[in-house]
This record gives C-alpha cells, structure tokens and sequence, in this order.
C-alpha cells in the first residue's frame, strides 16, 4: 500500500469563509457578504437553499443588528503568515484556497483590476512558495460580485462571461510564475440552487427559476471552457480542473427500480462533470430538459467552445453517500446541502451527514473508470464540535478516526488503479460554515477562538490531529 511519489497532501479553504476584511482595500460586496446567522436549535434543519431575492440583498445592505460571519471570517487577511506557518508546519505539499472575484473586480464588471486585491494574493502566494507549498485555486467558491448579480442576475445572463472572463486572464497573467495548479468552480452542480453562493441569481427576477439556473449553468460551462483555454495559454505548465459536489447514492435496496434511480441520481449530479471533462451535454439531459420545460439558449460556436475547453483533471469534495430510493416512504437524513434518506449500515455526523469511508472508494472507481483523467479529492473532513480543555488541549480523535478511514480507503483505490493527484482536507483551519454560518461546525487541525457571534480572540491552537496530519504527510500516508 502506497501513495505515490510528489502525492499533493494539503488542505483546503475558500476565502468568503476565511478572509474576512470586508469592503477592506477595495474589496467589492460578494453574495456571501448578504448570508445572515441566525441561531438555531437544531443546526440538521437549516438550509442556505432558500433563493436569494433582491429584497434579501437590499436587507442585508441595510441590516445594523445581524451577525455576517462571512464578512469576518477568521481574519485570514490579516494572519495569512501565522496560518502558512502553520500548514508548512504540518509539512502541507499544497494549499487549497480561492481569490474573492469582487476583491478583483469590485462590482465584477470594472475594467481595471484593483491593484489592492491583486497585492493581497500575490503576498499570500509567496508566503506558500517560501514554504515550497503549491497554491491550488480555485477561482469562484461560493460567492460572485453582488453588482453583477443586481445588475444581471448572475450566471443567469451572457453577459457574465465575458466578465469573468476577463477576471480570469488577469489572475492567469498576475500570478503565472506562482500557481501552477488551478480549478474553476467550486461544485458547480450546487451553484445554480441558492444565489447565495456563486450563481447569483436573484429568484424574483425570473418566472421559472430552473431554467434560469440551468441556463446559468450553461454560461458557466462556457466560462470554464473559456478559463481553461486561457490558463493553457498564459501557463502552459498549469493543470487546470473542475470541481463537482459528489453525491455518491446507492440504489436502496437490490429492486431494479432503485437500481434505476441511482443512475438517476448519477445524472442529476454527473452532468456537469460530463460536460466538463468529455465537453458535450449528455444525451439523458434531453428527456430532463423536457419534462421541465427548460430550453437552454445556445449560440453557435458554444458546443465547439465546450469541446475544446475540457479539463486537465477532475476534483471534488466528498463528505458522505446518500440513497436513492423509488420509494419515498422513510426517515430522512441531512447532508452537503442535500439531504437523503438514511442507510441502516452508516453513522452519521452531529449534523446528520452520513459517513462513509467506503463510500470514497466506490466513487473514486466510480469516477475514474467514467472519465480516465487524474483525480483529486480537494474537499473531504468532519464537521464537528470540539471542546478546548483546561490546559488548552483539543483531543479531536474522531476527526482522526474520520480521516484516518478516508485515506485507507484512498490508497486502496490507488492500488486497485485509480490516478489520484493529491488530498486536501476542508477547513484546515476552522472556518465559518458554508451552510450554516456558524463557527461552531469545527473541520480544521487549527482551533481558531472565535464563536458563532464572533466573540473570541481569533488566537490559533493546534489540535491534536495536527500532529496526527504531520505524521501521515510526513510518512507518504504510510503512518496514518
Ligand atoms: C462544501 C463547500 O460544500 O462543503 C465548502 O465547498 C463548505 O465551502 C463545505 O464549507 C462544508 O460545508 P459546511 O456547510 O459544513 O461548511
């Protein structure tokens, strides 16, 4: 059992969760900026899906009394040298983070950069590369320029594209002798469902959201195809990759018609990675499409453009399995945004997320044997609440016991023949939540002080799967 020589060990951010400096040195408003806390008792029930409005935006604008953590996130902004001093420490081989788009582009459709935000990442990149760290970016996680969606309605319009675009190319042209490995969006099969993470989309300015979001996804398959030959250009040394939320689900029971449901399933979730990586829309959809009364606006040149823009390589976040069922009678679970119904054989997180190890093994198989390129699992980790001792300690053995499953399961797969790049747990460092807002869904090997109001010192502690992590990376995965 073995990973293979130069296997990217790392760990994974996004920075609408971690960078805080909101509006700071020019920073524009991002749709995440709008995303609200709100306490609640039962963390399983709450959902960011709810569509985004222009009514949400404007109160969110106006709002004196709510708490935002998105705005401040752990402050990364200000400790990005004491938090790479960290992960060098640990012995990271790459470190997964995004450039906040509005950073860049304040209002998204600007023609000029903002020099300020392009200083702040090239200071974060060389801080890696002291380290002999490799920055993995990906270039829109979870939120998009909130001008642009006012303006435009997101992903929505066609416009979009060119804007991004063009925030492309400059990023590709700024940091082309510091990042060699890049992605394009993050989970783009979730993006379309909730404007507030990077579609956009503001729900009372269509009458038929699903085809927005659809037609959305099509204008960022053109982005992407577009971004992938314009990184091939300016850096013809870089691998540049999709990301797709992974929603591995298992036929209920052997009824063919469960069987049938899980390739249903499989569609719902693969489309995006089959028209990424082979670059053509898949026959199933036309039937989708239909029943929907969704009619994708093409325009000539568009299924060329997919052609020729397919990726390098494929990466994904994988968290938990789920069920597909013909039968819609049973309890339900919570999960990555999505909920399943719950399989007897798995246990589940404090928020409801059904862990299963093999499951990873199934859809790496499941994955490469589809596409034969290079795989890499750039999100992966267990949400949870740690408590601080006395003395300061944080004994996390079920994050251990958690990973320590995940990547047997990894190298298994790499011994049966999948081509797997590289391994970068969520929230190296705990982060604000995506789906909740709260500090208090703990992934990270670093404690950061801080609550879901956002009351603490922001000090950074190390848990003891820190030391745990240093081991596996030391050793190549052989001491896990
Ligand atoms: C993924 C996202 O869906 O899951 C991350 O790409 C997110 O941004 C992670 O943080 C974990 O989800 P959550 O809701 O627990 O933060």
């Amino acid at each position: 059992m073995g990973f293979p020589e130069g296997f990217l060990w790392g760990g994974a951010t996004a920075a609408n969760q971690f960078e805080g400096a909101f509006l700071e040195d020019g920073k524009g408003w991002s749709t995440a900026d709008t995303a609200r806390y709100t306490k609640l008792d039962d963390p399983t029930k709450f959902s960011l899906l709810q569509p985004m409005t222009t009514a949400d935006v404007a109160f969110a604008q106006a709002d004196q009394d709510g708490i935002y953590p998105k705005r401040y996130g752990i402050d990364f902004y200000h400790r990005y040298q004491e938090d790479i001093a960290l992960f060098a420490e640990m012995g990271f081989k790459t470190f997964r983070l995004s450039i906040s788009w509005p950073r860049i582009f304040p209002n998204g459709d600007e023609l000029e950069p903002n020099e300020a935000g392009l200083q702040f990442y090239d200071k974060v990149f060389d801080e890696c590369l002291k380290y002999g760290i490799e920055p993995l970016v990906t270039l829109s996680h979870y939120e998009f320029p909130l001008g642009l969606a006012l303006k435009h309605n997101g992903w929505e319009s066609r416009e979009t594209i060119a804007h991004f675009e063009r925030y492309a190319r400059v990023v590709f042209n700024r940091y082309k002798d510091k990042v060699k490995y890049w992605l394009t969006f993050n989970e783009i099969n979730i993006i379309g469902m909730t404007g507030y993470l990077s579609g956009g989309i503001l729900a009372d300015k269509t009458d038929h959201l699903l085809q927005a979001q659809y037609q959305a996804a099509h204008h960022q398959f053109l982005g992407s195809a577009l971004a992938v030959k314009a990184c091939h250009e300016i850096i013809p040394d870089a691998k540049i990759g999709n990301m797709l939320a992974r929603m591995e689900a298992y036929p209920e029971t052997s009824n063919p018609n469960d069987v049938m449901e899980s390739i249903y399933a499989d569609h719902t979730n693969l489309f995006y990675s089959d028209v990424q990586i082979r670059g053509y829309y898949p026959a199933y959809m036309d039937k989708f499409f239909k029943k929907h009364q969704i009619v994708i606006q093409k325009e000539a040149g568009d299924d060329q453009l997919l052609r020729e823009g397919t990726v390098d390589f494929m990466s994904f976040s994988y968290y938990m399995s789920s069920i597909a069922s013909s039968d819609t009678e049973g309890e339900e679970t919570a999960g990555n945004l999505l909920g399943s119904k719950k399989n007897p054989y798995l246990k589940s997180s404090d928020w409801g997320w059904q862990i299963d190890p093999v499951g990873l093994r199934v859809t790496l198989h499941k994955l490469y044997d589809r596409y034969q390129v290079p795989l890499f699992i750039v999100e992966n980790g267990l949400g949870a609440k740690d408590v601080v001792e006395e003395d300061g300690s944080i004994h996390d053995d079920y994050r251990i016991d958690y990973m320590r499953d995940h990547i047997q399961e990894m190298a298994l797969a790499i011994e049966e023949g999948v081509d797997l790049m590289g391994y970068t747990p969520w929230g190296c460092i705990d982060l604000i939540s995506a789906s909740t807002s709260e500090m208090s869904k703990r992934y990270g090997f670093i404690y950061v002080d801080q609550d879901d109001e956002g009351n603490g010192t922001l000090a950074r502690s190390k848990k003891d799967s820190f030391e745990w992590y240093k081991k596996v990376i030391a050793t190549n995965g052989a001491d896990i």
